[in-house]
């Protein structure tokens, strides 16, 4: 791939003190992002994939290694790189409109206004503007998250399992609306997922982690053109390649 490298992950590995006793969740990895990239952490519950992602964003110092962002060691956290959890939440104090422009205090009143403008229509919420999160269904809340998250316009999206607590017709429209945003923003979006569908809609490589503690199992490059059709033969082909990474029967 001709893009400059975004993000290197160099070595890190991660060990929590648990009763007093190092307990490693993250062997060493090793592995590179492209600017531009969509790349996918896959593997199963408890690999430590949120907590590499919290390294990746500068939340948690690694116990060796390093992680380089256009080629400066991170050391905290930065806005240039947003983390979508699930748990994390809207404000549920502020308004939508209000939780977007949040981040964007600082900026001149007129472009608050312009961008908070644009990331409402960019997720659909233009009509729940006024609207406070309690109001909104959980989809929309998530969108609002994304919104939330790229009207500080972060050149990396690092996001953790953001969708996998909605049903699964909320799950499938917000990753199209994903893959719609990045198509007119190009962010360098690392996404971590448990869910082999998700990795395969949305990823340009997938990077397979091995049951804890989490080590790279395998890398594969989905050189699919989106919008991808999953019901052809050669996404099916991925999919069960995946399967057979993770582990999985291919019946049941
Ligand atoms: N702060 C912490 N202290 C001790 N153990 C932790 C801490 N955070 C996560 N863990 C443990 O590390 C392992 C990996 O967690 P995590 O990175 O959340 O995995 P994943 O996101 O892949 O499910 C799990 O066994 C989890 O219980
Ligand atoms: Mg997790």
């Amino acid at each position: 791939m001709s893009r400059p490298l975004k993000l290197r992950v160099r070595g890190v590995s991660v060990s929590y003190a648990v009763d007093g006793q190092a307990r490693r969740v993250l062997a060493p990895v090793d592995f590179d992002c492209h600017e531009g990239e969509v790349l996918c952490l896959l593997g199963p519950t408890g690999c430590g994939k949120s907590t590499l992602l919290h390294v990746i964003g500068g939340f948690l110092k690694p116990t060796e290694g390093e992680v380089l962002i256009d080629g400066q060691p991170v050391t905290r956290p930065d806005p240039r790189r947003i983390l979508v959890t699930q748990e994390r939440g809207v404000f549920p104090w502020l308004t939508v409109e209000e939780n977007i422009g949040f981040g964007l205090a600082d900026r001149p009143e007129a472009q608050r206004r312009e961008r908070v403008a644009h990331y409402l229509k960019l997720v659909g919420l233009e009509g729940s503007a006024r609207a406070y999160p309690a109001e909104l269904s959980g989809g929309m809340k998530q969108r609002l998250e994304v919104a939330r998250a790229l009207a500080v316009h972060p050149d990396m999206l690092l996001l953790d399992e953001a969708f996998s607590a909605l049903d699964a017709i909320t799950r499938y429209t917000l990753r199209q609306e994903l893959l719609r945003l990045w198509t007119a923003e190009k962010k360098t979006v690392v996404l971590v997922t448990h869910d082999l569908d998700e990795a395969l809609q949305l990823a340009d490589r997938v990077l397979v982690l091995s049951a804890p503690p989490g080590r790279l199992q395998r890398s594969l490059d989905i050189a699919l053109p989106h919008p991808r059709d999953i019901t052809s033969p050669e996404y099916l082909q991925h999919h069960r390649q995946l399967l057979d990474e993770l582990g999985l029967a291919h019946r049941i």
